[in-house]
Parts: structure tokens; C-alpha cells; sequence
């Protein structure tokens, strides 16, 4: 079934530190089970700014077994649209259009696992964090945590209250060490009277994260490894489990995009498109510069997707027939992508013939 969108009302509004706000969804009886969702997920949600229809992803930072309500926390993108109009406009009472959670970021958190989780992030990435770190400590008793979290300056750390309470609250298995880029002079001294190495100068990079799994080993053998930050911190992190040699199979990656794509890959002209979706069967011809997501969405149908950036996965279709070129793909696996599923909105025509499935 194709993802739809409901109207949901705007509960709460907090501002969550300098550059951020998080908004919270009154979710009505009848769409508890549609809004069910796994910590690490994401929502989407439909503006139209400037008269344009716009989406955008968020991940929720609330936790599915706290007593919450879902929450997004959303920071501050110079000159971004969305985020500096939910920053600026959005208040309590309001309506959204917001699609029901997804995403394949998530923690699998049973009451029986005994594990330690590594959660690496920096900025806005603390958010599906946060989900997964409420989630590990009140749903597995027997399992750790052990968190980097990086932030430019003290007023830019989302969340720090929360983090603070969920510390004093688990001290015994949470264990938290921040890193600031640019500290403010009054914050300098923290990390030479800090005796707990809570707060570290710097970025999490592979120093920082080389360092801290020295410095906080795994507690049960069981270690499974989330990151979510800009693309560098993500890779450099990744660089630094390598060298440890982590599999990847421990390794969880959400990436929420950023960068405009350079790709300049030419595409076959007017390639002729077969599109199964819905059930429904609709030709297609592909104009120059238009992926196989913007041919449908400009034939009036309704495919699936969401950030359009080629990180979420929303847009995934199978290639039956033909070549395609993805001028981004943060979303799929090797092993999918030789399995022949594509990013639609990142996909254009190398063939004249072009036949794809959506699930
Ligand atoms: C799965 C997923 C989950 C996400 N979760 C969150 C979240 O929890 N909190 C949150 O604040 N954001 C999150 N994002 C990012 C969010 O969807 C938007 O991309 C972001 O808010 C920018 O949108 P905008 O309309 O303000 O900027 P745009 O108007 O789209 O872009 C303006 C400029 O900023 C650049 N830009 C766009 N996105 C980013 C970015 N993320 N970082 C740096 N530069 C960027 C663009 O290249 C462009 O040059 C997530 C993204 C994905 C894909
Ligand atoms: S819509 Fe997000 S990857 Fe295509």
C-alpha cells in the first residue's frame, strides 16, 4: 500500500537550543497502530511554502516505549527552507501533513538482549540517537550504552537537559562523553576540570572515536555500532571501527543528506518508461534531465518518496528492463543494488527502454 498522509495536530513546541526546535504530534486513538514505529525511524512531513508542494524527513527522538508523545527535533539549516519554517512558524494547535514512520535505521531492542551499544553522532544526527538510547535503557535491563555525541558550541548541544536526567538516571549503564568544536571561552575549562572526561575538545573524528572505545571497552560481547551525523563525521567513525575491524554487519548507518549532487552522468533521451505501481501499469517517456520519480510525479501519479536526496529509501522500486544511473545513493546496500533495486528519485535512463516495479 502507498504511503499516505495524515493531518496531525502540533501538541508541543520547545526550542532545544540555540538553532533548534522540537515539535510533538497529538497522534488520535484511531491512527495509534498507522504511527507505530521503531527508535531510529523517521517521519516525513508535507508543507506548502511559496506555493510549492515541499517534504522533508525528520527522525523522532521520542522513544515508542517511553509514555510520550512523537517528537521530531529539527535544527536550523542555513537558508533551508523547511527547517528555518518549522523553526520559525510552527506553534501549538497547528496542523501537519505527516506520513506514517519509516526508515530501516533502528534498533532491534528485545527485554532478553544483553549487548553494548556504541551511538556516535554530531548536531541534528543526535536525534534518532536519542530514540535508541531511551529505548535500549528502559526495554533491555542487561545492556550498555556508550555515546559520543559532538555539537560546535555549548548552546548548539540539543537535548542536554534530557541527556542530563537519562544519566543520572542509568548511571550504572549509560555512559556519555561530548565533544565541542568551538567552545565559548566560558566553557573552555571544562575538559581540564572535567575528571570524568564527559567533555572533550574537538569533532568526532577517528582520534575521538578511536579513543573512546579504548577508553570505554565493550561490557558484553555483544556490540552493535549506530552513527548518525554529517558525512564526514560518518565516515571518519566508520574509518575508525574499521580499524578496529568491526564487521559491517555491526555497523548501522542514517545519513540525512546535505549535499547537492555534481554528478553529470548524461542520460538517454526520451528513454521510454514502463512503471508498475499500485497495481496500476503507466507509460512513461523520460525527458532529459528528469529522473524516473519526477516522470511519474509530473504524470499526476503518486509514487513514494520523500527526501528526494537519494538517502531515504522511500523511492526504492525494482529495475526489470534496462540500464538506470543513480546520481546518489546513501540509501541501498551493495548487495540490493546488484539484486537490481534502484532509488527512483535518483535514477535516470542509460537505455531507450526503461521497465520498473514498485513494491
Ligand atoms: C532520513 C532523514 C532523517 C532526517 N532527520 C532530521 C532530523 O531529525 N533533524 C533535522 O534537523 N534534520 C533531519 N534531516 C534533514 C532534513 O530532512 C532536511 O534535509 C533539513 O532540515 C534541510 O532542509 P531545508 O528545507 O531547511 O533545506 P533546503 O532548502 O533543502 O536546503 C538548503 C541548503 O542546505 C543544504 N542542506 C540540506 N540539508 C542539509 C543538511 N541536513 N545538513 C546540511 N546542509 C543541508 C542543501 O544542500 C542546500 O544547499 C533528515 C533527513 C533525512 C533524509
Ligand atoms: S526519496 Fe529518499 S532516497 Fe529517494
Amino acid at each position: 500500500m502507498m504511503p499516505k498522509f495524515y493531518q496531525l495536530r502540533i501538541q508541543d513546541v520547545k526550542k532545544e537550543a540555540q538553532d533548534s526546535t522540537s515539535v510533538a504530534f497529538d497522534v488520535p486513538n484511531d491512527l495509534y497502530e498507522t504511527f507505530n514505529y521503531k527508535a531510529g525511524q523517521y517521519l516525513t512531513l508535507r508543507f506548502n511554502i511559496n506555493r510549492e508542494d515541499v517534504r522533508r524527513s525528520y527522525s523522532l527522538c521520542s522513544s515508542p516505549v517511553f509514555e510520550e508523545p512523537l517528537r521530531i527535533g529539527v535544527k536550523r539549516v542555513n537558508g533551508g527552507l523547511v527547517s528555518n519554517h518549522i523553526n520559525d512558524n510552527l506553534k501549538v494547535g497547528d496542523l501537519v501533513e505527516v506520513m506514517p514512520p519509516d526508515g530501516r535505521f533502528y534498533a532491534d531492542t528485545k527485554k532478553e538482549n544483553y549487548k553494548t551499544y556504541y551511538l556516535f553522532s554530531a548536531g541534528s544526527g543526535i536525534t534518532p540517537i536519542l530514540s535508541i538510547l531511551k529505548t535500549v535503557l528502559l526495554t533491555e535491563k542487561r545492556s550498555f550504552v556508550h555515546m559520543i555525541y559532538g555539537n560546535r558550541s555549548h548552546d548548539s548541544i540539543m537535548f542536554s537537559t534530557e541527556l542530563e536526567q537519562l544519566q543520572n538516571d542509568y548511571k550504572d549503564r549509560f555512559v556519555l562523553v561530548q565533544t565541542l568544536s568551538r567552545p565559548k571561552s566560558k566553557w573552555s575549562d571544562l575538559w581540564t576540570t572535567s575528571k570524568d572526561n564527559s567533555f572533550r575538545k574537538g569533532r568526532v573524528d577517528t582520534e575521538a572515536v578511536e579513543w573512546f572505545i579504548n577508553e570505554y571497552p565493550p561490557y558484553a560481547q555483544n556490540a552493535e555500532y549506530y552513527i548518525c551525523g554529517p558525512g564526514t563525521m560518518i565516515e571518519n567513525t566508520k574509518k575508525a571501527l574499521k580499524n578496529i575491524d568491526v564487521p559491517d554487519e555491526r555497523i548501522f548507518i542514517e545519513s540525512f543528506g546535505g549535499k547537492d549532487s555534481k554528478d553529470t552522468t548524461e542520460a538517454f533521451e526520451n528513454a521510454k518508461l514502463t512503471a508498475i505501481l499500485n497495481g496500476e501499469t503507466i507509460q512513461a517517456s523520460i525527458p532529459k534531465g528528469k529522473t524516473i520519480l519526477r516522470t511519474l510525479i509530473d504524470a499526476g501519479k503518486e509514487p513514494p518518496y520523500s527526501c528526494e536526496g537519494g538517502v531515504c529509501s522511500t523511492c526504492m522500486c525494482k529495475l526489470k528492463t534496462g540500464k538506470i544511473h543513480m546520481k546518489n545513493n546513501l540509501a541501498l546496500t551493495d548487495k540490493e543494488v546488484e539484486q537490481g533495486y534502484i532509488l527512483s528519485c535518483q535514477s535516470i535512463p542509460l537505455t531507450e527502454t526503461i521497465e520498473v516495479e514498485y513494491k
